[in-house]
């Protein structure tokens, strides 16, 4: 006779499953919000001694959803598969909903049902850390801060999770423009736990956005032993780190900082950090500078992580583009365009994905934008990216990720003589950021070009 053994993690959520599968549960849960690496091999091993242990099966499923990497989709679904087999209460049927609508290619539809799911068991730390996540991939800033924001109060003020969650709190007051109190919230979190490197990175955006380069630099630094490594989060760190040297023009220390912690594992490259070394690159291209053999590196790792695989999420797509065409391998890009644009006119009129419309909205114009530019149709990148800026959050990723798009419109804005725009643009970056190097060096390069600002 089978029993179904009905119990709580450790904050008091129903689970259904064997004590020491619930402990090993909530420790990779513990893991997973300190973006340590071993949250995966615990997972592994969870699952295999406890096949039937739906939590188990659902982090596993999730985790692989996180990646955000095609590649990883056969196996999210083989655990989504165990989990349905499982013995399951509502709460496993809720997160089993979710990771269902997400391989169904409904990201928007799995955010809200973990949101559903929040507003029952709102101390799921599980379902708020991932929903956070999908939060970011659709570039939704405001439940980036709210859907945290509903479940604070559920947490025991003296868990240590209390502080990781004020550390996905501080993300989304940053990205919603609280400037004061994110840096505030970030700080409390960090004070919390040293190695919350989600709350350094929060705070970091908050620099970064301010322009405050050297306050920025300054944080990270002489805290570099709490995020610098050993966490899953590192090569984004480092990007942010870089792009405070890039800030600064100090175009060694970006390259010295990529070589050393953003330039991909050819063996094994990590989609999700792809991206970030893409636009790193993408950057040092706009504003000239040499990057040797990097973005053939970088191309190479996206042609392994793509290859045969269909389109599944676009930012990643546009930065792929990114590596190609600073590689000067136009028709690689040119292929990942046209399979976006395929895939677009097979949907047509019917049952768009989000990753369709995320596609449509902002990806594909990102996408053609950036071959453009390549290919020096300057004229051809303002059309494309202009009339989109509005949309771009749509593909996900953050305020600071996305200025890689808004950096290469001014650039082809200048570029390509369209200097009303040009001008207009460079004001409106000042406007926010009278120290950006970036404006500065347009509204210089305008100037000379006998273009008054
Ligand atoms: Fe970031």
């Amino acid at each position: 006779m089978s029993t179904t053994l009905t119990d709580t993690d450790e904050h008091a959520n129903t689970v259904v499953g064997p004590r020491e599968a619930i402990e090993r549960y909530d420790t990779a849960v513990d893991l997973l919000v300190r973006f340590h690496p071993d949250v995966v091999d615990r997972t592994t091993s969870l699952v295999h001694d406890h096949p039937d242990f739906a939590m188990g099966q659902a982090l596993a499923a999730h985790l692989h959803l996180m990646s955000t990497d095609p590649r990883d989709l056969d196996a999210a679904t083989e655990y989504a598969r165990a989990l349905d087999a499982a013995p399951r209460g509502e709460r496993e049927d809720a997160h089993a909903a979710a990771i269902a609508a997400w391989l169904d290619g409904d990201w928007h539809g799995a955010a809200r049902t973990l949101d559903d799911l929040l507003v029952r068991w709102p101390a799921d730390v599980l379902a708020l850390a991932i929903g956070h996540q999908l939060d970011f991939f659709t570039g939704d800033a405001r439940n980036l801060r709210d859907r945290i924001g509903r479940s604070l109060d559920a947490i025991d003020r003296d868990h240590p999770h209390a502080g990781f969650v004020r550390g996905m709190q501080a993300f989304g007051l940053e990205e919603s423009g609280s400037y004061d109190r994110a840096l505030e919230v970030a700080t409390e979190a960090i004070e919390r736990n040293r190695d919350d490197v989600w709350a350094i990175h929060a705070a970091t955006h908050v620099h970064e956005m301010r322009g405050d380069t050297d306050a920025g630099i300054r944080f990270l630094d002489e805290r570099v032993d709490d995020w610098g490594s050993g966490n899953l989060f590192t090569v984004h760190n480092w990007w942010h780190r870089a792009l405070f040297a890039l800030e600064r023009g100090d175009h060694r220390e970006v390259l010295d900082i990529h070589d050393a912690q953003v330039r991909p594992d050819p063996d094994e490259p990590v989609a999700i950090d792809l991206a970030d070394t893409s636009a790193l690159l993408w950057r040092l291209h706009l504003d000239e500078v040499d990057v040797g053999d990097r973005a053939d590196t970088a191309a190479d790792a996206w042609a392994s992580v793509l290859d045969g695989q269909a389109p599944w999420y676009v930012f990643n797509d546009a930065h792929a583009v990114m590596a190609f065409v600073a590689a000067g391998r136009f028709d690689d890009a040119a292929d990942v365009v046209r399979r976006l644009t395929a895939r677009l006119a097979e949907v047509g009129g019917g049952t768009r994905r989000s990753n369709d419309m995320m596609t449509s909205d902002s990806g594909l114009p990102a996408c053609r934008a950036v071959l453009a530019f390549g290919e020096a149709r300057h004229d051809d990148v303002v059309d494309e990216l202009w009339p989109h800026r509005r949309t771009f959050h749509h593909f996900g990723g953050s305020h600071a990720q996305r200025d890689v798009l808004e950096r290469t419109l001014v650039e082809a804005a200048v570029r390509g003589g369209r200097h009303e725009l040009a001008r207009r643009l460079v004001s409106e970056r000042l406007a926010v950021r009278p120290s950006g190097r970036f404006a500065l060096d347009r509204r210089e390069r305008l100037v000379r070009a006998g273009t008054a600002v």
